[in-house]
């Protein structure tokens, strides 16, 4: 397949919906990462959509929507999940509900009973939506597994030849996916850290929220309330150690000549690290987790490099879910002295 680049004109956005209502696979941008669209109702578009990523089919999509009024049709919401619409939408909050019979087929929800719904933050995305004229399903856009895209070239690097077009709005802003919060049940539940964080939900909700991401440790043989947390994701193919900032001048001392560092500029200039073995963080929470993918991506493109050691972040609100990408890139492994 000729996967065709496009832009964000007017004339490019409808080309993208129409190629999208025709049955066809479009990546298209948000604020967080690239997803993955085919119309929700469509079985045999969605099915190209794991074909694509080579995702499992029991991990189930979530459902793009361009506003508030397209979820109704679909779910049945409630106090929680108005409440964090109202607060979150547009952004980077998915929200799990019950799913109306037959809503949608059992590809798309993995066969459970309930569906998650995002409305990005990214007027591009909306209006790629509305000119489909229906819910896109929207995975990340990457090869499963891999870290997601954060650019229209990462999606490239991976979708080529699969998919019908990509729709190229630039870097997103965010960089890690949204933060998935279930509240198809009486005790809301965050199944994935993002950048809106446990305490914002709390202030909303104005009740306790359980984030299941820190309590339970999820291994591949029970079956977790997230199915997607249970696979090895984020992961490049290349060796990636995380580091604590405090360990960052023991560890330029045993760092071999093909090792390379991501790190913010004050630590990569504490440890004195050569440019070309430096990968920039910049100086913010934000910006950091900004470039994590990019970085991760980068590096696991260059045959001569040797292990990745990321700088972890504090583990507070965003950190958190820099935290956690990060941690499952490196499978857990930490530097130490
Ligand atoms: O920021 C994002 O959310 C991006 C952009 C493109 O919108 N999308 C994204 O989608 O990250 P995906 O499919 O890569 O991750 C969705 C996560 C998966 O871990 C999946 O298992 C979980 O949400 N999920 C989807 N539907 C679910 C459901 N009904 N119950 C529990 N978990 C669900
Ligand atoms: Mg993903």
């Amino acid at each position: 397949m000729n996967t065709q680049r496009l832009g964000t004109s007017e004339q490019d956005i409808l080309f993208a919906g129409k190629l999208l209502s025709q049955g066809e696979v479009v990546a298209f941008p948000t604020e967080t990462v690239y997803g993955l669209g085919a119309v929700a109702t469509d079985e045999v578009a969605v099915r190209k959509v794991f074909t694509a990523k080579g995702r499992p089919s029991d991990n189930p999509l979530i459902v793009t929507v361009a506003d508030k009024a397209m979820v109704q049709q679909f779910a049945v919401e409630n106090d929680m999940s108005q409440k964090l619409m109202a607060a979150f939408w547009p952004g980077s909050l998915t929200i799990i509900l019950p799913m109306r019979a037959q809503a949608f087929s059992m590809t798309v929800t993995g066969g459970l009973n309930t569906v998650a719904f995002r409305l990005p933050d990214n007027e591009v995305a909306r209006a790629v939506i509305r000119a489909a004229k229906a819910p896109i399903v929207g995975p990340s856009a990457n090869t499963s597994g891999k870290p997601s895209p954060t650019t229209a070239q990462h999606v490239w690097h991976d979708m080529a030849g699969k998919i019908a077009a990509i729709v190229d709005d630039g870097p997103t802003t965010v960089g890690v996916e949204s933060t998935v919060i279930d509240v198809s049940g009486n005790v809301p539940t965050i199944l994935r850290p993002g950048a809106i964080t446990q305490e914002q939900l709390v202030a909303v909700l104005a009740q306790p929220v359980h984030d299941a991401t820190t309590t339970e440790s999820v291994a591949s043989d029970v079956t977790p309330k997230a199915p997607g947390m249970k696979y090895r994701h984020y992961a490049p193919d290349k060796h990636v150690v995380m580091f604590d900032e405090l360990d960052a001048v023991d560890l330029a001392q045993k760092l071999q000549d093909n090792d390379v560092v991501m790190a913010q500029d004050r630590i990569l200039q504490a440890m004195a690290i050569k440019s070309q073995q430096a990968w920039s963080l910049g100086d913010s929470l934000e910006s950091a987790t900004e470039q994590l993918f990019s970085g991760l991506r980068f590096y696991d493109d260059q045959p001569k490099v040797g292990t990745i050691y990321v700088q972890k972040m504090i583990p507070v609100g965003l950190g958190k879910a820099y935290n956690n990408r990060l941690a499952k890139a490196a499978g857990n492994q930490e530097f130490s002295i």
